[in-house]
């Protein structure tokens, strides 16, 4: 029986074999044994319970079975960002029709890739035809996420997302619901094939690189994080907008910087017909809400609630800032008068509304037989006009004006005049206070006496012919009529970053504040657009902009005039060596003494600043930045109401300057701290600037110039210090304006500064996403949140 004694060894050796690799199998660690470079014949097949990834040489990319999320044992073949953990899908071989757990990728002998759902089902679903190896290579994902297989290039046929170095020629990306398409030029609602965003000139799409320029065929986009090496990805996302996201390995997560639309309710398709889309400021989402006289019907669509009978004597409802941008007839019928556009619309029996715009450009659009994608927002200029049934009751709360109006400056006050010689401090504190008391007593009635105003207001402009707001374009100026208005510019009144200013009156009587801009590059268009979006801003808490000239290579601003000068001239009165742009100001300007602001005042600054700024970054259609805010660039009208000057002006500078080092564009002391770093310049950097203006509100003394009378050690920094004051020692009096301490009376006035102050907290944390947003920091200092207590600031110094 020896002849057994092999067959036996055999055996056991056979058994040991397989135990002990089993044994290795499982104790080794997943990823070494599953993950693979390559996928041929020789590892085929290849099951979505395998576990197995194939990753790119550095591991950047990996590839393998994902499950679908939301079904249960489907797969899709899929390409990821390896080491993203979320959102990190970049593209998939089958996730229109995913399969199941039995399926399998399968590498023949002949060296044909096929992707089946299962044995018995061997209907090849991926690729399509099937393709066969080139020179018996694998199937294997290049370093820049490219999976490819002989002729197989998954690059050719992108989902819903690119990559950098990724060419989009002739390939279009469709989103992963579906809905929306983006093929290279233009955004597009698949349903209705309806475009809803086209590439600024008609440009074609064509790639972006890893530090975040985005390449057309005539045009290049740059991201706000541009120049640093991320991971990144140009996707269409499900709610119809195309971003660029590059991925915070700090944070963990994909931060957006670079998007196609800025208002989430411009993307057609977002609401139903006849519905109305409201974008929420706060957490950036939007709603679909009917129009009054609708109710909702199917599908976040809107329905008349009564059937119009007479079509003859229907009634038109008014809907401010709604623009319906989906109906059948979009062409503007130029009629001479508001009665004619009406009439226009009554008699044609489709015409379910119709568009009015009261600039005197007599725009009159119909919408006939069906409206889609209305949206509100006070960017529009245009009124809609709402049919409905003569017996219809509803009253139309579209009012956008009355939440424009919004702001903090409801009674009117006179400025005291300053005594002419003796600056008396007190008598002013006396002036202003007993103003305040005044206006304490008004309070009660004020919201009444407010909306009158405004009716009244608003009724005078009716009869003239002309709406408050909207307003048309800014007016064009010419350069010899600005030179008249401001007697050869003459009078200069100020002088900033951007340029000179000059006092003017124009020939229909108004006092203007004339601007002459240097160094502003880029062609008449360019100059024309952004001007135009700057005077699209409408808040009572921003200084209006009326015209523009740009001539002879002159580019000039026309703004409002607003008497009272800047804050800094009000919180910092002595003369300040070392602080260039103010000493001119204080220079051209005449430090004549000025009142000091009473607590009241200061703190309605403070609200109507942070308004006009949230206003800027959350409600308008174009995302701005103001990046320069600092006491020298908020005015005060006749009453102190706040207004903030030279928003938008940053998107005027040279382009490269965002590049190179100089691509700081604030003024020292009020920066944020990421300006000092490659990273990704946001709105949040505004946020910092308005911290430290916050604190000096209330402190009457520049932060950094604190410096000097306070200094304990090296380490001091007026922030850290406040910090302490309010959080630990909980004794916010050692902050306050030492000129108007005495007046503080902690009974009355703790609650406000107190807000103030730990608002400051927030806005001055070093890492820009734990600011709270512009709009989130009004709703802290109106005191309708709750301010926790944040991280101690940390030290920033910025030394020039
Ligand atoms: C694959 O990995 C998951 C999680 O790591 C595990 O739950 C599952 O059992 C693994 N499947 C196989 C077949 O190894
Ligand atoms: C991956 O490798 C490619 C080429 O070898 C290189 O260009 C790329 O920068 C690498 N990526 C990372 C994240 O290291
Ligand atoms: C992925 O993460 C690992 C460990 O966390 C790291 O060693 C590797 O460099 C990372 N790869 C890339 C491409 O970032
Ligand atoms: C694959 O099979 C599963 C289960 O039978 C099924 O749900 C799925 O629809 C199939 N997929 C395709 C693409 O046929
Ligand atoms: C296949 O092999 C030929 C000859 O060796 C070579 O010229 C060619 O570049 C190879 N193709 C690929 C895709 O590797
Ligand atoms: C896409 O365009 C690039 C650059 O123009 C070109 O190199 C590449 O071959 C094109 N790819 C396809 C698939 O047409
Ligand atoms: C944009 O360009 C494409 C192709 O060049 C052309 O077909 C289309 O008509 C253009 N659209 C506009 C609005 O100019
Ligand atoms: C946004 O806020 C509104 C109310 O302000 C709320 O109804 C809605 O659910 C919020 N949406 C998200 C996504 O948080
Ligand atoms: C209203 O919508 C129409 C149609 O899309 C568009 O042309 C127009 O510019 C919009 N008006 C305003 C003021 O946004
Ligand atoms: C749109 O209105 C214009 C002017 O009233 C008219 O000429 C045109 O036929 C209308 N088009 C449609 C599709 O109703
Ligand atoms: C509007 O224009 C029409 C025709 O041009 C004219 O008959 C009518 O009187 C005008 N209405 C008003 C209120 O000006
Ligand atoms: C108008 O009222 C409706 C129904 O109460 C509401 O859904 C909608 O949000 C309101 N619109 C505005 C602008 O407040």
């Amino acid at each position: 029986m020896s002849s057994s004694n092999p067959v036996l060894h055999l055996l056991f050796f056979f058994f040991f074999f397989f135990f002990s690799s089993s044994i290795l199998n499982f104790c080794t660690s997943q990823r070494q044994t599953n993950v693979i470079t390559s996928f041929s014949f020789s590892n085929s097949p290849w099951r979505p319970t395998q576990n197995r990834t194939l990753i790119s040489p550095n591991s950047t990319f990996a590839a393998g079975f994902l499950p679908l999320p939301g079904s249960v044992g489907l797969y899709t073949f899929s390409v990821w960002y390896y080491n993203v953990s979320s959102d990190n899908v970049v593209w998939s071989a089958n996730h229109r029709f995913p399969v199941s757990a039995a399926a399998s990728l399968i590498i023949s002998r002949s060296g044909e890739l096929r992707l089946v759902n299962s044995s018995a089902d061997g209907r090849n679903l991926w690729p399509f035809p099937a393709v066969g190896s080139v020179n018996g290579s694998g199937l294997s994902l290049l370093p820049t996420g490219n999976l490819v297989y002989g002729n197989f290039k998954s690059f050719a046929i992108p989902t819903d997302t690119i990559l950098p170095g990724q060419h989009m020629n002739e390939t279009i990306l469709v989103s992963k619901n579906g809905r929306f398409r983006f093929d290279s030029r233009q955004l597009v609602l698949i349903g209705r094939n309806d475009i809803y965003w086209t590439n600024k000139d008609n440009s074609t799409f064509m790639s972006f690189d890893d530090r975040g320029i985005t390449y057309g065929d005539n045009q290049i986009y740059y991201a706000s994080d541009l120049g640093v090496q991320k991971l990144r990805r140009l996707s269409l996302d499900d709610d119809g907008n195309l971003r660029l996201y590059s991925y915070d390995m700090g944070l963990k997560q994909w931060v957006v910087v670079w998007r196609a639309l800025f208002q989430l309710c411009m993307v057609h398709g977002t609401c139903g017909a006849n519905a109305i889309c409201m974008f929420d400021v706060l957490n950036a989402s939007t709603s679909c809400v009917c129009p009054p006289g609708y109710r909702k019907g199917v599908d976040d669509s809107c329905e008349l609630k009564i059937q119009i009978r007479d079509l003859g004597r229907s009634n038109f409802l008014r809907l401010e800032f709604v623009n319906f941008t989906g109906g059948l007839n979009q062409s503007d019928i130029k009629t001479t008068n508001f009665s004619t556009c009406k009439a226009r619309c009554l008699a044609n029996p489709n015409c379910l509304g119709f568009m009015f715009k009261y600039d005197g450009s007599n725009y009159c659009v119909l919408q006939l037989e069906r409206m889609f994608d209305g949206y509100w927002s006070p960017g529009t200029e245009t009124v809609m006009f709402l049919r409905v049934d003569e017996s219809e009751t509803d009253v139309s709360n579209f009012t956008g004006m009355t939440n424009l109006m919004e702001t903090t400056c409801p009674v009117k006050i006179s400025l005291p005049i300053p005594p002419p010689e003796s600056g008396t401090t007190t008598r002013n504190i006396a002036i202003i206070c007993s103003l305040f008391a005044a206006e304490l007593l008004s309070g009660a009635y004020f919201f009444w006496t407010f909306l009158k105003k405004y009716i009244k207001y608003r009724d005078m402009a009716r009869t003239f012919g002309l709406e408050v707001m909207p307003a048309g374009g800014p007016k064009r100026f010419s350069y010899a009529e600005l030179k008249d208005a401001t007697n050869n510019f003459s009078n200069p009144i100020g002088k900033g970053g951007f340029g000179v200013v000059y006092l003017g009156k124009l020939g229909d009587g108004r006092v203007v504040a004339v601007k002459s801009l240097k160094n502003i590059t880029g062609g008449d268009a360019d100059f024309w657009a952004e001007v135009t979006t700057i005077a699209r801003m409408h808040h009572l808490n921003l200084v209006r902009l009326w015209g523009f000239c740009a001539e002879k290579g002159s580019r000039i601003l026309v703004y409002e005039y607003v008497p009272n000068g800047s804050l800094d001239q009000f919180l910092f009165q002595t003369v300040e060596v070392g602080l260039e742009s103010s000493l001119e100001t204080a220079e051209l300007v005449g430090s004549k003494s000025k009142p000091i602001l009473d607590w009241n005042i200061r703190y309605r600054i403070a609200l109507g600043v942070a308004r006009a700024i949230a206003y800027l970054h959350e409600e308008c259609l174009e995302w701005v930045l103001h990046c320069d805010i600092k006491p020298e660039n908020i005015l005060l009208g006749d009453d102190f109401c706040p207004k903030v000057s030279d928003f938008g002006l940053a998107k005027l500078k040279k382009k490269e300057d965002m590049i190179s080092v100089s691509r700081m564009r604030g003024t020292p002391g009020y920066m944020a701290p990421e300006w000092t770093r490659p990273e990704q310049i946001t709105s949040k950097a505004d946020v910092y600037s308005f911290g430290l203006v916050l604190l000096e509100i209330v402190s009457g003394s520049r932060n950094f110039s604190q410096l000097d009378s306070k200094v304990e050690s090296d380490q001091w920094f007026f922030p850290r210090w406040a910090f302490d004051k309010v959080f630990k020692e909980m004794n916010v009096e050692d902050i306050l304006d030492p000129r108007i301490k005495h007046t503080y009376d902690s009974q009355e006035h703790f609650d406000v500064i107190n807000r103030m102050v730990k608002t400051a907290m927030w806005c001055l944390q070093d890492r820009p996403d734990t600011r709270p947003s512009m709009g989130k920091v009004a709703k802290m200092l109106e005191g309708t949140i709750e301010i926790t207590e944040p991280k101690k600031p940390t030290i920033f110094y910025l030394d020039d």
